[in-house]
């Protein structure tokens, strides 16, 4: 064999040996293999060999070029391979018998309320509804019975966006799209339609222990040809005693919403004193907890649905101050603080 080809091969060999990554086998395929490499100026250096030298140099240029080609893919292989091992063995050993960091935080106990409220109407059939916080002032005010400039706006001033919408001041701003979403269904199948949209709500609030500028809602309505104050008056019971896991008695005072006709506050018993009358409700023996009412004919039509055969009602439940009352929170400003501290403690049954 031609000794160049052979001292060739050797310095192959020999320098494949202390090839450490990927880089330097990239430059040693250059230098013997690239354009200007090595074997391949042998391969051009043919042209002025005779023919008989031709193709025996040739056959043996062409298998060093083989061999060299071979050692340099397996090298590649190997070099991938150690790559792989390494990124493997820098990993972060993880320990899954290790026990849980449990300083994590919490669902925060109006979550907790809301989800709960939600699971005891969808199991008494009602759809739970989501819907914008930014919305229009038709939905928020003008769909439900408040033209402009009526006084009832005054109670619900709120955030305005420079395009006209605004931030939704009560759940209510949802009635009017659902009652177009299933209102078709109602006329054409007689299937009622029942729903509640819980949401977060905003309003021009001067903030104290019981006011705040953001609360929750939940919003619910069924419409259908015969609903009347006692399908309310049920589902409301039967939600509360549900949520405060006993017995609650509820009871109607006259309210004015411009939405609803007639209209209520429904209280709660005291759940503090029972009903006997304590601190907590004034001595009353109440606590106001859910605005209500049946849908004013106006709220119904502008909703494409007819007054003169349909009716229902409607109720605006104050989920931040359910939330409240069933855990106990005295200041509602501590539910937006977003202190773990003082949310923490109300996820001891989820
Ligand atoms: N949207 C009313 C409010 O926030 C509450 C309400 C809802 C009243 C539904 C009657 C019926 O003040």
């Amino acid at each position: 064999m031609n000794e160049k080809i052979i001292a060739l091969q050797n310095e192959i060999n020999e320098k494949l040996s202390s090839v450490a990554d990927l880089a330097e086998l990239d430059a040693l395929r250059v230098a013997y293999l690239g354009k200007k490499g090595s074997i391949t100026a042998l391969l051009k250096g043919m042209k002025d060999l005779s023919v008989e030298e031709k193709k025996t140099f040739g056959a043996e240029v062409n298998s060093l070029k083989e061999f060299a080609t071979e050692k340099i893919d397996e090298k590649l292989i190997e070099l991938k391979e150690k790559e792989i091992a390494a990124e493997i063995n820098a990993m972060p050993i993880i320990d899954v018998t290790a026990p849980a960091d449990t300083d994590r935080g919490s669902y925060h106990p109006i979550t907790l309320v809301q989800r709960q409220c939600e699971a005891i109407f969808k199991s008494m059939g009602f759809t739970v509804e989501d819907y914008p916080e930014v919305v229009t002032d038709y939905e928020c005010f003008e769909a439900l019975n408040i033209p402009k400039h009526h006084p009832a706006r005054d109670m619900q001033d709120t955030y305005y966006l420079s395009n006209g919408q605004l931030l939704k001041t009560h759940t209510s701003a949802a009635q009017n799209a659902i009652l177009k979403k299933y209102g078709k269904n109602l006329m054409e199948n007689g299937v009622p339609i029942k729903a509640i949209f819980p949401g977060r709500c905003f309003r021009n609030e001067a903030t104290d222990a019981c006011h705040e500028n953001t609360f929750f809602q939940m919003e619910g309505i069924m419409v259908d040809k015969a609903i009347n104050i006692s399908n309310l008056i049920y589902f409301m019971k039967s939600m509360l005693s549900e949520v405060f896991q006993k017995d609650i008695k509820v009871r109607l005072r006259p309210g004015f919403f411009p939405f609803v006709e007639p209209g209520f506050e429904l209280d709660i018993s005291c759940l503090i004193c029972g009903g006997e009358g304590c601190p907590s409700c004034k001595h009353s023996g109440w606590l106001e907890l859910c605005p209500c009412g049946m849908i004013h004919p106006n709220v119904l039509r502008d909703g494409g649905i007819d007054p003169e055969e349909y009716i229902g009602f409607a109720f605006g439940l104050g989920l931040t101050r359910l939330a409240m009352m069933k855990y106990g929170v005295k200041d509602i400003r501590n539910l937006n603080s977003g202190s773990l501290k003082a949310l923490s403690q109300f996820t001891d049954d989820e």
